[in-house]
C-alpha cells in the first residue's frame, strides 16, 4: 500500500508556519473547507475540492468532519518498568511527591524496575502506549530516558525507542531525550556534581555517536539538581548539538524558566510556579512554555499561569507528561479538556499548542505540526464538525481516524 491519500470535503483547520506560534497569534487558525493530498506521505495540496482527481490515490470523504494536523505530545517518560500505583494512593492519602523521592522512591523506584526489565519487554509496554495514543490522534511523541541512571539502562531506553522509530508502518514518531539528570542514582548520592560531569564526559559523547537522542533534558528542581548544575549539562549538551529542554518551576519557584530564557532553550516544560521574570524570559528567548495540566492535576498542585503566559506573549504547547510517578495517563482529550477549563486557554489556542507548538517544542515544526504544501501528511479526523468537541467530550476521544504519513493507522 502505498501513502497516497485524498480527503475531500473536510473542515481543515491548522495553525500555520513552520515555528512557534506566540502570543495573539496562537488563536489565528485556517479554517476552509476543501480537500487535502498526501503524496508518498507528503502533503503536496491543500485547498478547495477539485472537479477531478488524479488516480492512484486512497480518497475519504470527510463532509461534515473536522481535519486537524496529527497531535505532538512534546513530553513524555514513556519507557519504564513496572508501575507506582500506592505511591499514587499515598500522595491522595496526603503523602508529597518530594518527600517520596527522598525516601528512595518515586523516580528511584521505576529506576530499580527499568534496570531489571528485558528490552523487549520495554518495547513491548512502550508499543502499548503507542497504540493507545494513536487512537487518540497522536502523531509524533517525545520520549525520555531517564529511568536507568546509569549507562546501560539509558542506552537501553533509548535503543527501544530507536527500534520503534526503525518500523517503517510505525504509527507514531518518537523525538528522542536523553534525560540522565532525571534524579541523582544511589551510586552517586551525596555526589551530584560527580554524576553531571559523568554524564557530560561520558554520556552525551556516547549518545551523540550512536545518533540516540536529539536533545537533552533536566529535572532542575529544589532537592534535585541546582540551577548551576542545570546551566553545566545543558551548556555542554548544546555544545554537542543537542536541543535543550528543563523540567522548570514543577514543585517550587526555582529559576528553571529564567535558565531556559538565557540558554535559548527549545521549551521549559511544567512550569506551574513560574515567575513573572521567568515568563518574561521564555516569551523574549522564543522557548516553547509546555504546560502538562494533567500532571497538576493528579498531583492536586494549582494549574501553570496559561492564559497569562499567551498573553505575555509566550508560546505555549500543551502534552501529556505521560509517566509511571506523577501522571500516569496520556490523556489527549483530558488535557484538552483541563487547558480550556483551567488554564483559560481558547480552542484554538489549545489546538496550536498540541500541534504546531508542540511540533517546536522538539524543533521539528519545519516538517509537521500544520497542514501544509511540504509537511508529513500525519492529520487526525474527528467525528464532528466542530472542534470545540476537543474539550467538550471530557475526557472522551473525538477522533475517528488517525491518519500517519498518509496511512491510516486508526479507524474507529
Ligand atoms: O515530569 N518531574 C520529573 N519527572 C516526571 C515524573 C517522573 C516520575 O515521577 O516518574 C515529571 O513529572
Ligand atoms: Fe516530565
Amino acid at each position: 500500500m502505498n501513502n497516497n491519500l485524498i480527503i475531500t470535503g473536510a473542515r481543515i483547520i491548522t495553525p500555520i508556519g513552520r515555528k512557534a506560534r506566540k502570543g495573539k497569534e496562537m488563536d489565528q487558525l485556517f479554517d476552509e473547507n476543501g480537500t487535502i493530498e498526501i503524496t508518498d506521505g507528503k502533503i503536496t495540496y491543500v485547498g478547495p475540492d477539485r472537479p477531478v482527481l488524479p488516480e492512484g490515490y486512497k480518497l475519504i470523504h470527510a463532509e461534515g468532519k473536522v481535519v486537524l494536523p496529527g497531535f505532538v505530545d512534546s513530553h513524555t517518560h514513556l519507557v519504564f518498568g513496572g508501575f507506582r500505583p500506592d505511591e499514587f494512593i499515598w500522595r491522595i492519602n496526603g503523602d508529597t511527591y518530594m518527600s517520596i523521592l527522598q525516601r528512595g522512591g518515586g523516580i528511584l523506584s521505576t529506576v530499580k524496575s527499568t534496570r531489571k526489565e528485558s528490552f523487549g519487554a520495554l518495547q513491548k509496554k512502550t508499543e502499548g502506549f503507542i497504540d493507545i495514543m494513536s487512537q487518540m490522534g497522536v502523531t509524533t511523541v517525545e520520549g525520555k530516558s531517564g529511568y536507568g541512571l546509569d549507562r546501560d539502562t539509558e542506552l537501553k531506553q533509548l535503543e527501544v525507542m530507536q527500534a520503534i522509530n526503525l518500523d517503517k508502518n510505525r504509527k507514531v514518531d518518537i523525538a528522542t531525550t536523553f534525560l540522565g539528570a532525571h534524579a541523582t542514582p544511589v551510586e552517586y548520592k551525596g555526589r551530584e556534581d560527580e554524576y553531571i560531569d559523568f554524564l557530560i564526559s561520558e554520556m552525551l559523547p556516547l549518545i551523540k555517536e550512536r545518533m540516540l537522542a536529539e536533545n537533552c533534558d533536566i529535572f532542575c528542581e529544589d532537592g534535585v539538581f541546582t540551577v548551576a548544575q542545570s546551566r553545566k549539562l545543558l551548556q555542554a549538551a548544546k555544545e554537542m548539538g543537542f536541543g535543550v529542554k528543563i523540567h522548570a518551576d514543577e514543585i517550587v519557584s526555582f529559576g528553571g524558566a529564567e535558565l531556559a530564557g538565557e540558554l535559548k532553550a527549545l521549551s521549559a516544560d511544567h512550569l506551574l510556579h513560574a515567575s513573572d521574570a521567568g515568563i518574561e524570559a521564555m516569551a523574549a528567548n522564543n522557548v516553547v512554555a509546555t504546560l502538562l495540566p494533567l500532571t497538576a492535576f493528579t498531583l492536586r498542585e494549582p494549574y501553570a499561569r496559561g492564559r497569562e503566559m499567551i498573553d505575555k506573549g509566550c508560546a505555549v504547547a500543551l502534552a501529556t507528561d505521560l509517566n509511571p510517578g506523577s501522571c500516569c495517563s496520556g490523556s489527549i482529550p483530558l488535557t484538552f479538556a483541563l487547558a480550556c477549563i483551567y488554564m483559560h486557554l481558547t480552542v484554538n489556542e489549545a489546538i496550536t499548542a498540541m500541534t504546531l507548538n508542540g511540533a517546536a517544542a522538539i524543533d521539528r515544526a519545519d516538517t509537521i505540526g500544520s497542514i501544509e504544501i511540504g509537511k508529513y501528511g500525519d492529520l487526525v479526523i474527528l467525528d464532528s464538525d466542530t472542534p470545540n468537541v476537543l474539550p467538550y467530550y471530557t475526557g472522551m476521544n473525538s477522533v475517528e481516524k488517525t491518519i500517519k504519513r498518509g496511512r491510516v493507522v486508526y479507524e474507529r
